[in-house]
């Protein structure tokens, strides 16, 4: 089955803004992360059982320079994967990662941090697809 959980909604923290200027996001806004090593966006997502996760995180990104804007994905306090956001082109160029994780039945963490001093992409969404019903 699967969710949605949109970054502007809580109890998904964004160390930024809640934005709506960029056309084509889902629900009311976005995260604009603050420009900083470490500004972080977490969604806390339901499973019904442990297992492997599917994810979509969906963001955009077109700072000048065209340099990326990687951030650590990180389950429950883990590191478990670099989500690279290479710049999508346009502010309203939404795009989605795909990648599988852990999770644990009941209650999870996933936080995306950046390490250098660009922060994150816009983020827009986090879907949770799981094998279960
Ligand atoms: C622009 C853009 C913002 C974005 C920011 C950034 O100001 O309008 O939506 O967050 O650049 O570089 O992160």
């Amino acid at each position: 089955s699967g969710q949605r959980y949109e970054a502007e909604t809580a109890p998904a923290v964004c160390q930024g803004t809640i934005d709506a200027n960029h056309a084509g996001h889902s629900g009311s806004g976005f995260c604009n992360g603050n420009a900083a090593v470490g500004a972080y966006a977490e969604f806390t997502v339901n499973a019904s059982t442990a297992g492997t996760a599917t994810l979509g995180l969906r963001s955009a990104h077109a700072a000048s320079g065209g340099t990326a804007r990687p951030a650590s994905l990180i389950v429950n306090g883990a590191t478990v994967a670099t989500v690279p956001f290479e710049p999508t082109g346009s502010w309203t160029t939404w795009a989605t990662h795909t990648l599988n994780v852990p999770l644990n039945a009941g209650s999870n963490t996933i936080r995306l941090d950046p390490p250098t001093a660009a922060g994150l992409p816009n983020i827009d969404y986090l879907d949770v697809s799981t094998a279960g019903t």
